[in-house]
């Protein structure tokens, strides 16, 4: 029954709205964007009718959170950050029809309809309960303001509203040991009143539908969670929230509270469409009422209770909407080995890719694709990046499409030529050749994106083998007819994965439409014509000359973002590192009771039968003293003659294995946990010098 026979007559894509509370990482561009823009793109080449849409996320905690951190206003954030990721999808060749944010004016409208609609049908219960309140910020806590051991897995940091450790969806009341994130203070319990969305009331429907109608056709870890959630028992969950920043709720008793952004946010599918429509000058309600629209929603791994669960539910409530076919969502990718995240700046930034591969984002989209977290967590390499560079798109693809090109214009002067008699080799070529559209779509139809990025560098491989096998550059010494018969049928190839790639290699398709003079075809080649026309580029077109299309990464390239990884995490150890309380303060007096002069080591030795300390002798400027230091494990004795130090020398003397000790040397510790000389080793400073 979820199988749905009939072509749908138009598509509505989402794909999850970005908080805008930081810029975007390949981890979102390989769980969401990068699928849904070669599901989207794929469609349309097959002549569907697609609204392919998303936005900025911008209320909720998060937004708040950054502006706090940041000491500006949420506003302020929004605008910075809707302006770099819109642009990072533009730069990568992301095609919504159409980018929104849930700051708009309409969206605002339309999530606030919303919520009074349900109010109106009484699908709410009002509701006081005790919730969390940071008698110091003097606020109450929920979602990311507070976080505390989760009560399902005991993951440590997990949120007000969710578990991101186990994915469980939680009520801040159910934490232990809750703390909020704004104060650090231990919150007491307060009364509020809210709006709750009673998914008790929704299980029949949810079981039915996702339990009974997908359990064939939705992926087993999207299928798996939403069974627990429902075997679990559901329960109402407020969909208001005491906060300042937010869309106001609407109805009576409302004031100072906003709608959880987990209401709004998705709603925000509904208005971007809307916001297209108008442009436009369409109609969006089919894209979201008429039952032959197929909608799916795309989407990471801790996103799956709210497009599965909470969404449908509010769809369902409200009446008037469609539910979605698929929500193929994702799971994580690591970067070399680590969690991506955006606090500790473990991440690989669109916008600074760009700017150290410039006009490389097919590498990354090819990358991403062939590694997708498609049905578990996944790590991206740069090794395998530069890999899948080097070893495939310009070893294969790349190659292929060189030889193709540079042989055409050689021996034709870029005129496609006419083939002789096909061999049965040709044949079988060109037969397995139209295989390919069908053989990707069915991938692609079933969400498998790896795979399916797969099948074209396989097809790449055809064309690779056949100029291999045929080597036309030395069968055209003696049968010049046949050349011209190889090289049509190369060509075909060219053709093809022009059209075929596009989805994937979106950048690489348009410049090889272009060497290939597409736009002089009598026919725009779509999927369909792949699969069915005879020549795809017809004897006697005229192609341009060749192009680079990729081009080799070099070892030192990869080193250079390596060292970056390496660089951060040595900044995030050396934050992360407990700085030690500050001292009880002191007076002028007390200060200026601490002779400290600059010193030069003249002697160093080795304290026999203790592994720590170096007997050293000083040239204070008042005299040559020795002071035993605890310093052997970092410097060796010859390291440090002639060096300037900085010496406490009224410091009462004490011994030390039999040693009297007359003074201390300064010493701090490096980022690697390494003493270091706190060093006045300046030209011209000489022993002697007070320090103050
Ligand atoms: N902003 C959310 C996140 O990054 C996703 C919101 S998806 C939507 O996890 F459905 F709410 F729009
Ligand atoms: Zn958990």
């Amino acid at each position: 029954m979820s199988q749905n026979l009939q072509k749908p007559a138009r598509y509505t894509i989402t794909a999850a709205l970005p908080y805008t509370n930081g810029p975007i990482h390949i981890g979102h561009l390989a769980g969401v964007y990068v699928p849904a823009d070669i599901y989207a793109r794929y469609l349309r080449l097959n002549g569907n009718d697609v609204a392919f849409v998303c936005g900025s996320d911008e209320h909720g905690v998060a937004i708040s959170m950054k502006a706090k951190k940041e000491g500006v206003t949420p506003q302020n954030i929004i605008d910075k950050y809707h302006g770099i990721i819109k642009q990072s999808f533009e730069d990568f060749g992301i095609t919504f029809n159409n980018y929104s944010r849930t700051s708009a004016e309409v969206h605002h409208k339309t999530a606030s309809d919303f919520f009074v609609k349900l109010y109106e049908q009484g699908d709410f219960i009002e509701e006081t309960t005790e919730q969390l309140y940071d008698q110091e910020a003097q606020q109450f806590l929920a979602d990311r303001f507070v976080i505390g051991t989760c009560p399902k897995c005991g993951f440590e940091e997990a949120y007000g509203d969710q578990c991101e450790n186990c994915g469980s969806t939680l009520n801040a009341t159910d934490l232990i040991n809750p703390k909020s994130t704004i104060s650090g203070a231990v919150p007491s319990l307060k009364e509020t009143k809210h709006w709750f969305l009673p998914l008790d009331r929704y299980e029949d429907f949810l079981k039915k539908w996702i339990l009974e109608g997908h359990k064939n056709d939705w992926k087993p870890n999207v299928y798996g969670q939403c069974k627990s959630w429902i075997d679990d028992g559901l329960k109402p969950r407020a969909v208001t929230r005491d906060l300042d920043w937010g869309i106001p709720v609407p109805v009576e008793g409302g004031e100072g509270k906003v709608l959880y952004v987990w209401f709004d946010a998705p709603i925000g599918y509904i208005s971007s469409t809307k916001e297209w429509a108008a442009r436009e000058g369409k109609d969006w309600e089919p894209y979201w009422k008429a039952k032959d629209t197929k909608m799916v929603h795309f989407i990471g791994k801790d996103n799956i209770v709210f497009h599965c669960i909470i969404f449908p539910s509010m769809l369902k409530a409200h009446g008037d909407f469609i539910l979605p076919e698929n929500v193929p969502a994702n799971e994580f990718l690591n970067l070399e080995g680590n969690k991506l995240s955006t606090s500790k700046n473990w991440a690989v930034w669109l916008h600074e890719y760009l700017e150290d591969f410039p006009n490389m984002q097919d590498v990354l989209r090819y990358t991403l694709t062939a590694t997708a977290p498609e049905t578990k967590d996944n790590d991206f390499t740069w090794k395998d990046f530069q890999a899948r560079n080097n070893n495939e798109l310009v070893a294969i693809y790349g190659n292929f499409i060189n030889r193709v090109v540079v042989l055409t214009n050689k021996y034709y002067n870029g005129i496609v030529p006419t083939p002789g008699a096909f061999s049965e080799v040709d044949r079988e070529t060109l037969a397995e050749l139209k295989k390919y559209p069908e053989i990707i779509a069915n991938s692609i139809e079933r969400y498998r994106f790896r795979e399916a990025g797969q099948e074209v560098m396989n097809l790449s491989r055809l064309g690779n083998k056949y100029l291999a096998d045929e080597e036309p550059w030395k069968v055209i010494k003696q049968d010049e007819e046949r050349v011209k018969t190889i090289m049509f049928v190369a060509l075909q190839i060219a053709s093809a994965l022009a059209v075929l790639s596009e989805p994937f290699l979106p950048f690489t398709s348009a410049k090889l439409k272009t060497i290939l003079g597409f736009e002089t075809l009598d026919n725009t080649l779509s999927w369909e014509t792949v699969a069915h026309k005879e020549d795809l580029i017809p004897a006697g077109h005229q192609i341009r000359a060749a192009e680079l299309l990729f081009s080799k990464i070099e070892d030192e390239t990869i080193q250079a973002q390596l060292d970056k990884l390496e660089a951060t995490k040595k900044a995030n150890e050396t934050m992360n590192k407990e700085v030690s309380p500050q001292k009880d303060t002191i007076t002028f007096d007390d200060f200026s009771k601490l002779d400290m002069r600059v010193g030069t080591i003249i002697e160093a030795e080795k304290m026999p039968k203790a592994k720590k300390l170096l007997v050293l002798k000083v040239n204070t400027g008042l005299d040559v003293r020795t002071i035993v230091s605890g310093i052997a494990e970092s410097f060796s004795p010859e390291d440090i003659i002639g060096k300037k130090v900085t010496v406490l020398v009224n410091l009462a003397p004490r011994a030390l294995r039999g040693v009297d000790s007359e003074g201390m040397i300064l010493m701090t510790e490096n980022a690697d946990g390494k003493l270091v000389f706190v060093n006045p080793d300046e030209d011209g400073v000489e022993s002697g010098e007070t320090i103050n």
